[in-house]
């Protein structure tokens, strides 16, 4: 059997401004006739903070053995990760454990072991396997730590490996749950503490990536950036511990923005970060479609109709101000559809639609007979910007704000009053409030159009609510969206809709004046050479003629 065995002894003097060019050196393993390729990384003059990062492209089918020498004596574990893109490996302390399921190999895409390397003899090595078809990408990377580092998932109680420094995730329901396991220490024998009297302090951390990126430059990157406790503070934003558990952490899902989630263990001055683990909440590789908002022609219609009714609104809104009613009802009788369709069953996304649309049709219809001055009816018209700017505040509220929304007790109430305190004043003024609302909904349509075809964020300002209503375990779940270019040039021309909505309103209100003034100037001419019968005769003789010429 021929055997070809690769070495490569790494100098290792990495200072993280080198981590890009580092991570551009690919090493190709292209030998799959024999077991025995392997890789030799000296950890020697490695310097503790930094990480050790190689990228890796394994053939199909191919087998590695990762080999660790010269590791520094004050250095007490390692933890050696792989980050695959797209693809699954499989990586074991034993050979003889990459085909089987066991508690000492690991299967996934963001995996890796605790490695004790203190007063150890044996050589230091895990192995990698994988079965795909293609080209298995990877990241290959070692974080060192010393004694009084916590181990990560040292206290682990329910994962398969018994250290477990890696994460579990797993989305469901649009929500991305991450799982991790407590860190242990060593007493001052160099024993293991017990874990139920455990001292150390967990804190997890989140890392956007620009939405619709699938490049593995970009995702490598990112995971680059989150492997040492002082990249992930300064890389990541810190997420709140939810109410049900310390190591668990729930986010809203927005798709095809992929996310890297990382947590660190802390125990006094000393820290420890996992295995950062990712995902896109979607697959662009097996489903492409699943990473677009907008995947069949029935949306993409739905969307231009809207676009087109909030360009006209924006537009000629101001001179039929009746239909500012009739479109915040619109909406508010789309999303209350929406919603219901999705809260009964399991429909499709375009029955879904079509149920919204309905609902949607129904409230205009309702609000057009309702269409009458009575108080409640100018309050019950207020509500839809009340409830639009209560769903911003929720999207966008301050992390602190996390501790009381997860409380459905706190949060409904607070959601009702808010949404009061906007709708009540604006019946005190109902000449503003109409504008208001009519600027302000007509140029939502034209962003929130803008937004589904560009796939930013500014739709879960809705969705997000909806989600919040249908999905149980929602409320635990951490919402704040990207906020990302896309994002900012969107509000910026809302906010330029609005101002322009104003300023033609303006406009128009001092033309009609205007003319006020100098109709009030001529008036003895004008209306008496051309009393108003008079003028309606004119006007629908000239209509006529004009007819005619049509026709001809
Ligand atoms: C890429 O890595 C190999 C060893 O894996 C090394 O010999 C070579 O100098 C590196 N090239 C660059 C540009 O860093
Ligand atoms: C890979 O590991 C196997 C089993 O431990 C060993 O026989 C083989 O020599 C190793 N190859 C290299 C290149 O380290
Ligand atoms: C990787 O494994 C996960 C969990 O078993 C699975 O859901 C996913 O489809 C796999 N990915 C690929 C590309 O096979
Ligand atoms: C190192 O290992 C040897 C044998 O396993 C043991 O006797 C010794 O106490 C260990 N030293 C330390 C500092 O743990
Ligand atoms: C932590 O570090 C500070 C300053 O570096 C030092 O004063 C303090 O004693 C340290 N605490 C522990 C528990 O080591």
């Amino acid at each position: 059997m021929k055997q070809v065995v690769f070495t490569f002894l790494l100098a290792l003097t990495l200072f993280l401004d080198e981590a890009t060019t580092i991570l551009d050196n690919t090493t190709t393993y292209s030998d799959s006739v024999s077991d025995n390729v392997g890789i030799i990384i000296s950890l020697w003059n490695h310097n503790k903070n930094n990480a050790f990062k190689q990228r890796i492209n394994l053939i199909p089918f191919s087998h590695l053995n990762i080999t660790v020498t010269d590791i520094p004596p004050d250095i007490w574990f390692i933890i050696l990760q792989i980050h695959t893109f797209q693809y699954n490996a499989t990586i074991a302390y034993d050979k003889d454990l990459l085909d089987k399921v066991s508690s000492r190999s690991l299967f996934g895409s963001n995996i890796g072991l605790y490695l004790k390397t203190y007063n150890v003899t044996t050589p230091i090595q895990v192995f990698l396997k994988h079965y795909n078809l293609h080209n298995l990408d990877a990241l290959l990377t070692i974080v060192a730590y010393d004694r009084n580092a916590p181990i990560p998932g040292g206290c682990n109680m329910e994962f398969d490996i018994e250290i477990a420094p890696y994460q579990k995730l797993h989305t469901e329901n649009e929500m991305i749950i991450v799982d991790t396991q407590p860190a242990s220490i060593l007493a001052g024998n160099g024993l293991p503490t017990l874990c139920e009297t455990n001292p150390v302090q967990h804190k997890m951390y989140r890392l956007y990536l620009p939405r619709q990126d699938f490049t593995p430059d970009t995702y490598f990157e990112a995971i680059a950036s989150m492997l040492t406790t002082q990249d992930i503070v300064q890389n990541g934003d810190e997420i709140p511990p939810t109410l049900t558990s310390p190591m668990r952490r729930i986010y809203s899902a927005y798709t095809g923005t992929g996310s890297v989630y990382a947590a660190i263990a802390i125990n006094g001055n000393y820290s420890s970060a996992y295995i950062p683990i990712f995902t896109y909440a979607c697959s662009p590789l097996l489903y492409p479609e699943t990473c677009q908002v907008l995947n069949d022609t029935f949306a993409e219609m739905i969307c231009a109709l809207v676009l087109i009714i909030g360009f006209l609104l924006v537009i000629i809104g101001h001179k039929y101000a009746y239909i500012d009613r009739l479109i915040s009802s619109c909406m508010m009788g789309g999303i209350f559809g929406y919603t219901l369709a999705i809260g009964i069953s399991d429909y499709s996304t375009t029955i879904n639609i079509l149920i919204g649309s309905i609902s949607a049709i129904l409230a205009v219809t309702l609000s057009a007979f309702l269409r009458s001055t009575c108080d409640l009816c100018i309050f019950l018209c207020n509500l839809p910007l009340g409830f639009l700017c209560t769903c911003i505040t929720y999207l966008y509220a301050p992390v602190w704000m996390f501790y009381i929304l997860e409380h459905d007790w706190l949060f409904w109430p607070m959601f009702v009053s808010l949404m009061l305190t906007v709708a009540i004043p604006l019946t005190k003024m109902p000449y503003i409030a109409e504008i208001i609302t009519r600027v302000v909904f007509g140029s939502y349509f034209v962003i929130i159009a803008i937004d589904y075809y560009i796939g930013s964020n500014l739709k879960y300002i809705i969705l997000t609510l909806i989600r919040r209503v249908t999905i149980s375990e929602f409320h635990l779940a951490f919402v704040y969206p990207p906020y990302q270019h896309a994002d900012v040039i969107l509000i910026i021309t809302w906010f330029v809709l609005i101002i322009v909505q104003f300023l033609i309103q303006g406009c128009t209100k001092l033309c009609r004046k205007m003319s006020v003034v100098e109709s009030a100037g001529n008036n003895t001419e004008t209306t008496v050479l051309i009393p108003k019968q008079r003028k309606r005769f004119y006007h629908r003789y000239y209509r006529k003629s004009n007819n005619r010429y049509n026709v001809l």
